[in-house]
């Protein structure tokens, strides 16, 4: 089968080669999943898990991406809860071989059912920003109505839909990012918008809940706006700072099928935009990984037309 694999850490994405790999095979409560559309995230080839096992061996040459739109292949011993032929989209296991390939194995309870009126291209661009902005606001954040949001990068990936979900929780959002995202924010429903190059976040006064998708200087700005009780919520590693009345949280994302299954909902109903700027193909994906030029929103991989 055709992949996407990476050798050389220090090589980043321009290190990515298209290759061809064995087809691979269903483990105990796996299935193999004939892959239509896959996300990736660049920052993973800076994670340990993209190069190693989970007892610290090289698993290079390794074929990165974690999200998946796809139909049910084969089903491996003792399997239950999926079928053959049944569309599915999920968020796959960081130690092993990933989504930027035809075929994949992963277990079946990291996948949940496409249902049929949603695009493959739209089911992989769903699984880590959908979850990752769930599990942060209502999980990690825990999140009620009529509290405020500060929501970073809010017209990238997971922002975009941390801005949504929140305002449909009945938050107030206040979206942060660069100058020229501030109409993209705006229209995924933050309520305003602070321009992180040139305006002063600390105008926004108090908050609940800040979620971080930036870390440093921004972070420990934004820690000192949270208000009693509120938490600090990140997903860039370790906090730098703690609010000094609330709680700090790190995590990362997990898949979770009922999860899947609210946010997908939530799409077909139009209560929630995906954020794709770009869509490519296997063969081009190196390039597509490579932009020339600045992208804001989600590269998707169109493997099987
Ligand atoms: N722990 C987890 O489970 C988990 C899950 C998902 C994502 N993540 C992490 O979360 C981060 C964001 O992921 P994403 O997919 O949402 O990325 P993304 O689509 O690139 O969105 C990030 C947004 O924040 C903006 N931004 C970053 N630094 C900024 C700064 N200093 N000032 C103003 N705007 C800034 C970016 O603008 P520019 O593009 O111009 O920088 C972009 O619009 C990544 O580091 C990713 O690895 C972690």
């Amino acid at each position: 089968m055709k992949a996407i694999a990476v050798t050389d850490q220090a090589a980043g994405t321009a290190g990515m080669k298209l290759t061809e790999r064995p087809e691979p095979q269903a483990a105990i409560n796996d299935v193999v999943v004939q892959v239509h559309a896959s996300g990736f995230v660049p920052t993973e080839l800076m994670w340990p898990s993209t190069w190693t096992d989970r007892v610290d061996r090289d698993r290079t040459p390794s074929i990165p991406g974690h999200e998946l739109a796809g139909v049910v292949t084969a089903l491996g011993y003792g399997t239950t809860g999926l079928s053959v032929g049944q569309r599915v989209f999920g968020l796959a296991d960081w130690y092993r071989d990933g989504t930027l390939a035809e075929y994949l194995a992963m277990e079946a309870r990291n996948l949940a059912p496409l249902p049929g009126d949603v695009d493959f291209t739209v089911g992989a661009s769903l699984p880590i920003s959908g979850l990752t902005a769930w599990q942060g606001l209502f999980q990690h954040g825990r999140l009620q109505a009529g509290q405020s949001v500060l929501a970073h990068g809010a017209a990238g990936a997971v922002g975009s839909m941390v801005t949504q979900l929140a305002r449909e929780a009945g938050a107030y959002v206040i979206g942060t990012g660069r100058a020229a995202d501030r109409q993209k924010a705006l229209d995924f429903g933050a309520n305003e918008f602070v321009d992180l190059d040139n305006d002063a976040l600390e105008d926004v006064g108090n908050v609940d809940l800040v979620f971080d998708v930036i870390g440093g200087n921004i972070q420990k700005r934004s820690a000192g706006l949270i208000r009693a009780g509120g938490t600090l919520v990140t997903v860039v590693g370790p906090p730098d700072a703690r609010p000094a009345n609330g709680l700090a949280v790190d995590f990362v994302v997990e898949s979770d099928r009922a999860q899947l299954t609210e946010i997908v909902q939530r799409v077909r109903d139009g209560r929630l935009r995906t954020n794709i700027s770009n869509i490519s193909t296997l063969d081009d994906a190196v390039s597509a990984f490579n932009p020339t030029k600045r992208r804001s929103g989600k590269t998707i991989i169109r493997v099987r037309q």
